[in-house]
C-alpha cells in the first residue's frame, strides 16, 4: 500500500510526502514514491500516527448492553484511535490470571483496532496473581476512590503489596489520594500513571513530583479540559448526563489543566471512555461518559483555539502512551513502525451530533460542539479499517510490550 500526498509533521514543519507500507510496517517516507502497489491518495490531508487511548472501559464481558469489543473498537476506528487499553472493571473483574486469560481468548477476532489490557488490583490482595501476568498487561489499575464497579481498595498493606509486584501502576486517585499514590511511587521506585487529573491542585502535585525526579506520568481527559460544572448545571438533562468520576470541576481548573498539558506536566490524553446507555444515565445517577469517538475532533478544536500545538497533540495522544506503557512499534510515523495512520479532514468544523455516535452509548457529551477536524480514514498496520464513514475488517490484535 502506498499513501500519496500526506501532510505530516516533520521536525515541527508540515510537509507533503508519500508513505510506503509493506507487511503492516512503514518502509519508506519520501515525496514521489512510485510502486506497483495499491494506492490511497490523501490529497494533502493531515496524516498523524494512530492514537493510543490508554484508558477505555469497553464493558466486555458482562456489561455488553453498554458496549462490547466490537462496537467500542468501531468507535475507536471512527475516532482515529488504533490502540486502546481496556480497564478491568468488567464482569467478572480482571483480578486473576485465569480471568485475564479467558478474557483474552474471548476477545480474539472481535476488535477493529489493536488493544491491550490492564489488570485490576483487588482488595483481597492479588499480588501473587500479578506476579504471574505482569509482562502480559499494560499496567495494574488500582482504584483509590469509589467509582463504577466494586474495586475500591482501602487497606494500606494490600495497596503496597500490589505496588511492589506491578510493572507500572495506574491509579484512579482524586485529590489527597493523588498525594498518597505519589508517596508509594517514591517508596517503591515504581512508575505511576495518574489517570484523569481533574483539578489544578492535582496538576500542581504532579509538577512538583516530576521536579523531585519521581517516575510519574499524568493523564487528562478531553472532558476535563472542555467541560466544567457550569455545563452540568446548564440543563436538567446535562445534570444527569455529564456525570463521571472524577466529576467536572471549575473553568479555572480547565484552564490550568490546558496549561499543564501544554508545558509538559501532563503527558497523555486518555478518554476514560466509560459508556452507559442514555436510559441508564437518565434513570439514575450513573458515573461515566463515552469519549473515544470524539477525542481527536475535540483536541483538534483545542489546537484551533491555540491551547496546544499540533506537535503537542501528537505527543500526548500518540507518542507518549506508547513510551509510558512500552508498547512496541507504535505512536510515530517512522520507518519500522506499524502503519497505524489517521488521515484527518481538518476542513470539517461541523458540529458533533448524538445521531452519528457509533458507541452503544448512542450519545455524546459534546453535542453541538464544533469539531476541529474529523477522521477521513484510519489504517491499522497498513489495512484500511475506516474510510469515508465505512468500516472494514476486524483486524485488531493484542499489543506487545518491550523490556
Ligand atoms: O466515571 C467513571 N466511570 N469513572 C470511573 O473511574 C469508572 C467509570 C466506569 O467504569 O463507568
Ligand atoms: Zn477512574
Ligand atoms: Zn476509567
Amino acid at each position: 500500500m502506498l499513501i500519496k500526498n500526506c501532510r505530516i509533521l516533520i521536525d515541527d514543519k508540515e510537509e507533503i510526502t508519500d508513505i510506503l507500507i509493506a507487511d503492516g510496517k512503514i518502509i519508506e517516507i519520501a515525496p514521489n514514491i512510485v510502486g506497483n502497489v495499491e494506492i490511497l491518495d490523501a490529497e494533502g490531508k493531515l496524516v498523524i500516527p494512530g492514537i493510543i487511548d490508554a484508558h477505555c472501559h469497553m464493558r466486555d464481558p458482562g456489561l455488553t448492553q453498554k458496549e462490547d469489543f466490537m462496537t467500542g473498537s468501531m468507535a475507536c476506528a471512527k475516532g482515529g484511535v488504533t490502540t486502546f487499553i481496556d480497564m478491568p472493571n468488567t464482569v467478572p473483574a480482571v483480578i486473576t490470571s485465569k480471568i485475564l486469560k479467558d478474557k483474552k481468548n474471548m476477545m480474539v477476532g472481535k476488535s477493529y483496532v489493536d488493544y491491550g489490557f490492564n489488570f485490576g488490583g483487588s482488595r483481597n490482595d492479588n499480588s501473587e496473581e500479578i506476579k504471574k501476568i505482569v509482562d502480559e498487561v499494560a499496567s495494574t489499575k488500582i482504584f483509590l476512590n469509589m467509582s463504577t464497579g466494586d474495586m475500591l481498595i482501602t487497606e494500606n498493606q494490600t495497596i503496597e503489596n500490589i505496588f511492589k509486584e506491578s510493572k507500572i501502576v495506574s491509579v484512579h486517585a482524586e485529590e489527597e489520594m493523588v498525594a498518597k499514590a505519589l508517596e508509594l511511587c517514591e517508596k517503591y521506585d515504581k512508575p505511576l500513571y495518574l489517570c484523569h487529573l481533574s483539578k489544578a491542585s492535582e496538576a500542581k502535585m504532579l509538577r512538583e513530583a516530576k521536579a523531585r525526579g519521581l517516575k510519574v506520568f499524568g493523564e487528562v481527559t478531553p472532558h476535563h479540559l472542555f467541560l466544567n460544572e457550569d455545563d452540568v448545571k446548564s440543563s436538567e438533562r446535562n445534570t444527569m448526563l455529564l456525570r463521571m468520576k472524577p466529576e467536572l470541576k471549575s473553568k479555572e481548573d480547565n484552564e490550568e489543566l490546558w496549561r499543564a498539558l501544554a508545558d509538559g506536566t501532563i503527558d497523555t490524553i486518555g478518554t476514560d471512555h466509560a459508556p452507559h446507555l442514555i436510559e441508564e444515565k437518565l434513570a439514575k445517577l450513573t458515573f461515566g461518559i463515552p469519549g473515544v469517538e470524539n477525542s481527536l475532533e475535540m483536541m483538534l478544536r483545542g489546537v484551533d483555539e491555540g491551547k496546544i500545538s499540533l506537535k503537542r497533540l501528537i505527543e500526548v495522544m500518540c507518542e507518549n502512551p506508547a513510551k509510558i506503557f512500552k508498547i512496541e512499534n507504535k505512536g510515530k510515523i517512522e520507518v519500522g513502525y506499524d502503519a497505524d495512520l489517521v488521515i484527518v479532514d481538518r476542513e470539517d468544523k461541523s458540529p458533533i451530533k448524538d445521531e452519528t455516535v457509533i458507541s452503544k452509548a448512542s450519545w455524546t457529551p459534546y453535542e453541538s460542539f464544533n469539531k476541529g477536524g474529523s477522521v477521513f480514514a484510519t489504517l491499522l498496520r497498513g489495512q484500511i479499517i475506516y474510510l469515508n464513514k465505512q468500516f472494514y475488517g476486524k483486524y485488531g490484535r493484542e499489543i506487545k510490550y518491550y523490556e
